[in-house]
């Protein structure tokens, strides 16, 4: 099979909340030992969203700066994936193309395979394109973790949405044909329709996630992929940072390699640095790893970069994107880095009120705080209806 396809990332942009949560102060208040969440799990702190956000808002957000740069007139699919989803017939896409001023001659779908959604989203958009490379599919994964308070989760929440337009002629990384593919019935993590906060075995989870890369390096192996060591770096989803570093090592091994410290993080270690400060995004975190591995990375010109991506449940893909030349000049660095330095610290008191809060459910009228400083929020609800803003 052959490794090129003119097909992929052509524009990556993402958003986070209004608010974050240090680990120290979840330190403070559980007495957990600050070297646990620092070094044990690689997680620095956490995106908390305001009254007046959630994923819609949050996708939205991730989505302008695209539109802007690129205008609407070939989007012709909006594909959203979560696992936080706020409806369960509606997709919360529509709601994005209607904040982003899209064209209703669109397609508008949600998708949900746990984290794994929005790589499903990626690559049903490559065959879009494929038979019409005249179009563009926008992609938008966007999530709230939310575990419950005092439980082993609590420590990796997180929230955020990355937006990807997928083209032909990419700017940024060209998508490779060759993909590994592997699915398991398990319990790891799930979220039953009458729970807010999701349910995980932490520990199953870990060693579900470790199957799943050996399952998918080996079909990618059977498809025709790349060998390990022709990659420049790897893109792991990352339900806490340690988590890409665990499954690096577990692949090296399971490839018969040295597991070597150093190479680990060179393999890895560009790509966590949103992930530790932002916490779980779930469908969006593979795809924060790959922004921050292009915002810091030397030069990864006509580099292939290796991507895992997991979801509990449990489906997982390998695959590789190519680095496009001339992708710096594409890159949004600076306001990824706004995007984080903008939150607003919130102590752990505020951060359990914000927890603990969830739309009225009784079909009356009710506006949310107005606490977002960003361009879209969730105003209220009435009649059982999500009233959204965009100024
Ligand atoms: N200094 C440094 N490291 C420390 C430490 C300290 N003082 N105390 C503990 N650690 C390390 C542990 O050794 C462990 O590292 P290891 O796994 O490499 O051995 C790590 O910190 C976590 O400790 P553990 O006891 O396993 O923590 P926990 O029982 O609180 O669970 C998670 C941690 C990540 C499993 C839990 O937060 C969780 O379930 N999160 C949800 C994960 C998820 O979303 N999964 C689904 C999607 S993949």
């Amino acid at each position: 099979m052959s490794h090129d396809s003119a097909i992929g990332i052509h524009d990556l942009s993402f958003a986070t909340t209004e608010f974050v949560l240090p680990h120290t102060a979840l330190a403070g208040h559980n007495g957990t030992e600050i070297g646990k969440y620092h070094i044990g799990i690689g997680q620095r702190s956490m995106s908390v969203p305001a009254a007046d956000e959630d994923i819609v808002t949050l996708g939205a957000a991730a989505a302008a700066p695209i539109i802007a740069r690129h205008g609407t007139d070939r989007i012709r699919t909006v594909v959203f994936a979560t696992e936080s989803s706020i409806d369960q017939a509606k997709s919360a896409g529509v709601y994005v193309h209607s904040l982003l001023g899209l064209q209703s001659a669109c397609r508008v779908v949600e998708l949900k395979q746990a984290c794994y959604g929005a790589t499903a989203a990626l690559q049903f958009a490559i065959g879009l394109v494929r038979r019409d490379p005249g179009q563009q599919v926008l992609v938008v994964a966007s999530d709230v973790s939310k575990y419950e308070l005092d439980s082993p989760g609590e420590a990796t929440q997180g929230a955020a949405a990355v937006a990807m337009l997928v083209s032909a002629d990419p700017a940024l990384v060209r998508i490779e044909n060759a993909s590994g593919l592997f699915t398991a019935d398990v319990m790891d993590f799930w979220r039953p329709n009458y729970r807010d906060a999701a349910l995980v075995d932490g520990q199953e989870s870990i060693s579900a996630y470790l199957q799943a890369v050996e399952g998918s390096w080996k079909d990618y192996g059977e498809q025709g992929g790349r060998s390990l060591d022709e990659f420049a770096a790897f893109c792991y989803h990352q339900p806490f940072t340690k988590m890409a570093y665990k499954a690096h090592r577990h692949l090296l091994n399971y490839a018969g390699h040295d597991t070597d410290k150093d190479d680990i993080e060179r393999a890895v270690g560009q790509t966590v640095a949103y992930n530790a400060v932002i916490g779980n995004s779930y469908t969006a975190s593979v795809y924060l790893g790959l922004a921050a591995l292009l915002d810091q990375a030397e030069d990864l010109t006509d580099r292939p970069v290796g991507f895992l991506s997991y979801g509990s449940g449990s489906v997982a893909e390998f695959f590789a994107g190519t680095v496009v030349p001339g992708y710096r000049q594409h890159l949004r660095s600076e306001a990824n880095l706004e995007a984080i330095a903008r939150r607003k610290p919130v102590d752990y008191a505020g951060y359990r009120e914000l927890h603990e809060r969830s739309l009225p459910t009784d079909g009356g009228d009710h506006s949310t705080p107005a606490q977002t400083t960003g361009r879209f929020r969730l105003a209220g609800i009435s009649n059982h209806k999500r009233l959204y803003q965009a100024r």
